[in-house]
C-alpha cells in the first residue's frame, strides 16, 4: 500500500523535477557565461597573470553550476515538499538512509575537490619555479613596508644598496621580492601581477613575477592589501616596467647617487656648507617623502600629508627638523595625527637629517 503511494508519488514527481532540472540548466549556463566575460582584473602585467586568470576561470566554470544545483535543489524542495494546510498534524515518510546515494554524494565532489587542488598545486609550483639559467642573472628587490609608505631596496653593482620610494622593474626579466616590515603587517601587493604577500614582522617573505607591459600601461599601482593603521589607504605606490636598456640607464644614475647620500658623502656635503642641496634632496628621495608629500623641486605631487612647498615657506629649519623627527607635535591644519611615521629620527642619520632639513629650507624659501 505505502510501496504504491511512493510509486504514485514518483510518477507525479518526474515533469516538476525534470523542469526544475531544465531551468537550472539555463541558470548554470548563463552563470558561467556571466562569469567568464566579465572583467574581475586589471590588466595582466606579469608572465604569471596569464596562468592565474585560467586557474580563476576553470574555478568559475567547476563552481557556478554546483552553486546553480545547490540552490536549485533546495528552492524546489521547499515549494514541492512544503507543508500544506491541513498537514500540520500529519509526519513525513520514515527514511532510513540511501547508501548508493550518500556514496555518490560524497565522491564526487571529493574527486572534483582532488582535481581542483591537484591543478591548483600545478599552477602554484609553476608561478613560484625560478627561471632558467638561461634567462640571465634573477634582478632582487628589497620591498620594505613602514606606516605608511612602501621603500624599495636595490644593491648596486658595487655592493651598495640605495632605496627609491617607486619601484622601478625590467621589463621581461624575473624580479625577485624580498619583503620586510620596520613595524606592523603590511602586504605588498601589484594587482596587475596577480601576486601579493604579507609582510610580516621579523621575517622574509618572498615572491617572483616577470613583468610585461600590456599596450602603452608601463606603471602599475602598489598598494597595501593588509589593514595596517589610520594611513593605510594611502600606502600606494607606483610600479614603473622599463626595458632592460632604460633600466640599466637608470639603474647605474642611482647606484652612484644613492650611494653618495647613504654613505659619508652626505655628512661631507653638509659639513662644506655653501648652498648645496643635492645631497638633501637624495635623502628626501630616498626616504619615500615624495609618495606623501608636495614639493615642486623634488617633483613631488603627494597629497597624503602637507603641500611642503606652501606648509614650510614661513617656517624655520628648527620648525623643518622637528616636523620630521617628532611629526605629531604640530599638525597642519586640515590633517591628522598618526599619519606620518615617528620612525624617521631613528632612521635618518644626523648628517642626512641636517641635509634634509637645509634642502627643505632652501627650497621652500626661494
Ligand atoms: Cu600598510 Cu596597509
Amino acid at each position: 500500500m505505502r510501496a504504491d503511494m511512493e510509486r504514485g508519488r514518483d510518477a507525479s514527481l518526474r515533469p516538476t523535477v525534470i523542469r526544475a532540472a531544465v531551468l537550472g540548466g539555463i541558470a548554470a549556463v548563463i552563470g558561467v557565461v556571466l562569469g567568464l566575460l566579465i572583467h574581475w582584473f586589471p590588466a595582466q602585467g606579469s608572465t604569471q597573470s596569464h596562468t592565474i586568470d585560467t586557474f580563476w576561470d576553470v574555478l568559475i566554470i567547476c563552481s557556478v553550476p554546483i552553486f546553480v544545483l545547490v540552490v536549485t535543489t533546495v528552492l524546489f524542495s521547499v515549494v514541492k515538499f512544503r507543508m500544506r494546510p491541513g498537514e500540520e498534524e500529519i509526519d513525513g515518510p520514515p527514511i532510513h538512509g540511501n547508501t548508493r546515494l550518500e556514496v555518490i554524494w560524497t565522491a564526487v565532489p571529493a574527486t572534483i575537490l582532488i582535481a581542483l587542488c591537484a591543478y591548483a598545486y600545478i599552477v602554484l609550483h609553476d608561478i613560484e619555479k625560478a627561471p632558467a639559467k638561461s634567462l640571465g642573472p634573477e634582478m632582487h628587490v628589497h620591498v620594505i613596508g613602514r606606516q605608511f609608505t612602501w621603500a624599495f631596496e636595490y644593491t648596486g653593482k658595487d655592493g651598495k644598496k640605495f632605496t627609491t620610494p617607486q619601484l622601478y622593474v625590467p621589463e621581461g626579466r624575473s624580479v625577485r621580492f624580498d619583503v620586510t616590515t620596520e613595524d606592523v603587517l603590511h602586504d605588498f601587493w601589484v594587482p596587475a601581477w596577480r601576486m601579493k604577500i604579507d609582510a610580516v614582522p621579523g621575517i622574509t617573505t618572498h615572491y617572483r613575477i616577470t613583468p610585461v607591459k600590456t599596450g602603452k600601461t608601463k606603471t602599475y599601482p602598489v598598494v597595501c592589501a593588509e589593514l595596517c593603521g589610520l594611513g593605510h589607504a594611502f600606502m600606494r605606490q607606483t610600479a614603473h616596467i622599463m626595458p632592460q636598456k632604460d633600466f640599466d640607464a637608470w639603474f647605474a644614475k642611482q647606484s652612484q647617487g644613492g650611494g653618495a647620500a647613504a654613505g659619508g658623502g652626505a655628512a661631507a656635503g653638509g659639513a662644506a656648507g655653501g648652498a648645496n642641496t643635492a645631497a638633501g634632496k637624495q635623502v628626501f628621495a630616498s626616504n619615500g617623502c615624495a609618495a606623501c608629500h608636495t614639493l615642486s623641486d623634488a617633483g613631488a605631487s603627494g597629497t597624503v600629508g602637507p603641500d611642503l612647498d606652501k606648509v614650510l615657506a614661513s617656517q624655520n629649519a628648527a620648525f623643518i627638523k622637528q616636523s620630521i623627527v617628532d611629526p605629531n607635535a604640530v599638525i597642519a591644519t586640515g590633517f591628522q595625527k598618526g599619519i606620518m611615521p615617528t620612525t624617521f629620527a631613528s632612521q635618518i642619520k644626523a648628517p642626512d637629517l641636517d641635509a634634509l632639513v637645509k634642502y627643505l629650507y632652501t627650497v621652500t624659501h626661494k
